[in-house]
């Protein structure tokens, strides 16, 4: 029969115990994570989420009952020890943080008995992710696992002491939320109330907190989980969590000075780590030309050269026919490559072709001054020449050319940059870059929707400079946006807001809503301006994007209880599914037969 915890206080917890306690009494309660019966003595690793502790059980100590105990003892049993602190009497254990003790027992209690895992609980674990996500619960006991999610528990801690500290107040606001259609897709909740209606969860309380900011709350904060359907990646999941705040009576400094102390203060509490402040930051524009990214990973150079100027009017059509087509020609030096092989080089043109290249010119620089290239039978010796000089070719060099729109030739450098950065190794992975990337482009050009496109969202301020362009020239308009970056990784994003009537309507405009239409989606938060409304600006991070890089993860899973994987489904519970009939009519929804062949 199972035991129970009666008369039974846990004193503490097992990683906690050190030499400094040799002879206190304690009780410690926990997962069996190892038995060794050597006969007559047996030891046991005890795990809980402190770290591991090792018992010991001879008969002489614990009596008959306790030591038949132990010898039924098996892995992840979870069991309560009573027992004496003591120097270790065999070998000390160097890689335990209580490796130089042992509790000697005198009594143990089995509180519950456990099946064999499908996997083994231990650090490092080599299982594959989709077996640990169906078992989340057993994989989230595995200490490496458990470090992770006590360090988010830091973070986050962080987060509120130095915001509430700062005058911030933390504020709730809805998951059930009007649809508004713009930025990512939305997930919908159907209303049984209100047949054929439907909530929709909040991409980011964006409104509700410049609204908050109408009501005099000044500061505002909130950990905010955030729902946002969109196609997942390492740094993406369906449901995130967001750390907002906005701020009244502030310009864009104000954010940016108050959210450098917070980072600052965050990443010393949570992992000892010491950033210099100022951080520095970068316009949106340099940030493209230099590393093709508005999110550059500045840990290394392998800077883009935009040689347009010197390729005009050269023999090779590629390059001259992104010219006139208004594109650029740009290129990246991979020093010390000139010897790549003929199919990694392949693969790399393969590569950026996946991001949307028609092609990729390459010239190898050899160790005797001679060119080996893609394109060089195109272009005559004194052309080439200017161009391996433009870009710094020294002998034993690779260069990389794209020759495209400006925004491909960007997106695809800057992701073969990041490639060849990672593939040569010239990565510093224990530093920490961060920067702020300001003065964005107020729009973006939409194909899809044939009009501009709020880059941020509706309610950003412009540049004061910049206001009179937003008629005559919106692509030139540059906003009050700022993004906050790590290592190559959108880590927040804000924006001061509009709140001015006749900017609002301008903005609108520019965006193609008519006035109906941006009532019937924002009309509540029209009105509220007309009010009183104060000046505010505000920003969000990602929480689980900072979690993931201060502990050194690779994917935000890693950072996140319970993640989706690819296709948004949990392998835990299994979900999403299908719901009961009764349900759905209650709902006064039929689903349609053909979704269910896709
Ligand atoms: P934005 O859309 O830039 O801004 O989001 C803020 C930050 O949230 C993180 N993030 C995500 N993290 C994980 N999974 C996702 N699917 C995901 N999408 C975004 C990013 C991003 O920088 N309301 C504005 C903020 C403001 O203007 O104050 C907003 O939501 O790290
Ligand atoms: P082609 O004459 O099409 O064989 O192209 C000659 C070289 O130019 C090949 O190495 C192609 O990969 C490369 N190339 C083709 N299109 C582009 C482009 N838009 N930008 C850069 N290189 C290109």
């Amino acid at each position: 029969m199972a035991e129970t915890m009666k008369g039974l206080k846990r004193t503490c917890r097992c990683g906690e115990l050190s030499l400094q306690n040799a002879g206190q009494q304690v009780t410690v309660m926990g997962w069996v994570a190892k038995q060794r019966n050597k006969g007559g003595i047996i030891f046991v690793d005890l795990r809980d989420r402190a770290g591991l502790l090792q018992i010991i059980f001879e008969e002489a100590d614990c009596g008959s009952e306790s030591f038949a105990k132990a010898e039924r003892l098996r892995s992840e049993f979870v069991i309560a020890v009573t027992g004496t602190v003591e120097k270790r009497s065999g070998a000390v254990n160097e890689n335990l943080a209580t490796g130089e003790i042992e509790v000697r027992a005198r009594e143990v209690r089995i509180l519950s008995e456990a099946q064999t895992p499908p996997f083994p609980i231990e650090e490092n674990s080599r299982t594959k992710e989709d077996i640990r996500l169906k078992y989340r619960y057993l994989d989230l006991r595995r200490p490496d696992q458990q470090e992770k999610i006590i360090l988010r528990s830091k973070i986050c801690a962080a987060f509120r002491r130095f915001l509430t500290d700062e005058g911030f107040l933390e504020i709730e606001t809805p998951i059930l939320c009007k649809s508004t259609p713009e930025g990512a897709r939305d997930y919908l909740v159907p209303s049984r109330v209100h047949p054929g209606s439907f909530y929709a969860l909040p991409q980011s309380p964006q409104l509700f907190k410049q609204l908050l900011m109408c009501s005099g709350y000044d500061r505002y904060f909130q950990i905010a989980k955030c729902f946002r359907d969109e196609d997942l990646r390492a740094d993406r999941q369906p449901e995130f969590t967001q750390v907002d705040m906005e701020l009244s009576f502030v310009d864009a400094d104000d954010v940016m000075d108050v959210n450098e102390r917070l980072i600052q203060y965050v990443c010393r509490e949570a992992i000892g780590l010491e950033i210099a402040l100022p951080l520095p930051r970068m316009k949106w524009i340099d940030a493209m030309n230099r590393y093709g990214s508005d999110k550059p990973d500045t840990r290394f150079g392998m800077e883009l050269t935009d040689v347009s100027e010197t390729v005009a009017g050269c023999g090779f059509g590629v390059f001259t026919g992104a010219l006139e087509n208004g594109g650029s020609v740009r290129g990246i030096n991979a020093k010390g490559q000139a010897g790549m092989p003929r199919k990694k080089i392949d693969a790399l043109v393969d590569f950026a072709k996946g991001y949307g290249a028609k092609g990729l010119a390459w010239l190898a620089v050899a160790e005797d001054g001679t060119y080996k290239s893609s394109f060089a039978k195109f272009m005559d010796p004194a052309q080439l020449e200017r161009l391996v000089s433009a870009m710094d070719g020294q002998p034993g060099d690779l260069l990389l050319f794209a020759a495209d729109k400006n925004n491909i030739v960007w997106s695809v450098l800057g992701a073969l940059r990041l490639e060849l950065g990672e593939q040569m190794g010239l990565i510093d992975h224990r530093q920490f870059n961060f920067l702020w990337v300001v003065e964005f482009p107020q729009f973006e050009w939409s194909e899809e929707e044939n009009r501009y496109m709020a880059m941020h969202h509706p309610f950003t301020m412009p540049m004061e400079e910049d206001l009179p362009l937003l008629e005559s020239d919106p692509g030139k308009v540059r906003a009050k946006a700022y993004d906050i970056v790590l290592n190559g990784v959108e880590l927040g994003g804000g924006s001061v807001r509009i709140f001015q009537n006749d900017v609002q309507e301008r903005m609108f405009t520019a965006l193609g809503f008519t006035k109906e239409k941006a009532h019937e989606q924002f009309g509540f938060l029209l009105d509220a301006f007309q009010y009183g409304v104060p000046p505010h600006a505000g920003l969000a991070y990602g929480l689980d994007r900072l979690c993931m890089l201060l502990v050194g993860a690779e994917s935000i899973r890693e950072v996140i209880a319970f993640p989706k994987v690819k296709d948004a489904s949990d392998l835990m519970t299994d979900c999403p599914n299908v719901v009961e009939d009764k349900q759905l009519t209650e709902l006064g929804i039929a689903v349609a037969e053909d979704s269910l062949l896709r």
